[in-house]
């Protein structure tokens, strides 16, 4: 069988597109450095988010080793407690969890400029492990659709030098 020379030319052409297209999607999921966010956080009753030993207070907490915090955030129209009126306040050179959920609707909790972005579902934990070595200041803005003030819901987490840190600030 003859196949024209541009026929061929276009066959590879568009094989070698399907290969570059699944290999950039490959890429965007695994290679980057991204990492889902999946359902270990477990779940909490949304009415009483404390009463479950998936959830506490919101807060920083220390971790189960040196070095490491906890920090549960409570999303809702529209603060995250702690966060909008408090800066979130960790040291640098830290790995932190943060433990996140709604007791109201969905909101999204990420934190500008990093890699950190997730749903705050209510009833679910969402939970993110980050390490922060420079000290710095975030914004975190909620960026799913959540009522009329949605637009304002954002708050900002601190990551100040570990001399500053005020072990006081840990629940
Ligand atoms: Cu909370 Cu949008």
């Amino acid at each position: 069988m003859h196949v024209h020379r541009f026929e061929r030319l276009w066959l590879v052409a568009a094989l070698a597109m399907i290969v570059l297209f699944i290999g950039t999607v490959t890429y965007g999921a695994v290679g980057a450095g991204y990492g889902m966010v999946d359902d270990t956080g477990g779940q909490v009753d949304p009415t009483d988010a404390t009463a479950s030993e998936n959830f506490r207070e919101p807060g920083v907490y220390n971790g189960s080793e040196p070095g490491h915090y906890d920090v549960y955030i409570e999303a809702k129209q529209f603060l995250f407690v702690p966060g909008t009126s408090d800066p979130v306040r960790v040291p640098a050179n830290s790995t932190v969890t943060f433990h996140v959920t709604s007791t109201d609707v969905v909101h999204g909790f990420e934190v500008v400029g990093t890699n950190i972005n997730t749903m705050a579902v209510p009833g679910q934990v969402a939970t993110v492990t980050v390490k922060f070595d420079e000290p710095g200041e975030y914004g975190l803005v909620c960026n799913e659709y959540c009522g009329s003030g949605h637009h304002t819901m954002e708050g900002s987490l601190d990551v100040v030098p570990a001399a500053q840190f005020n072990q006081t600030e840990v629940n």
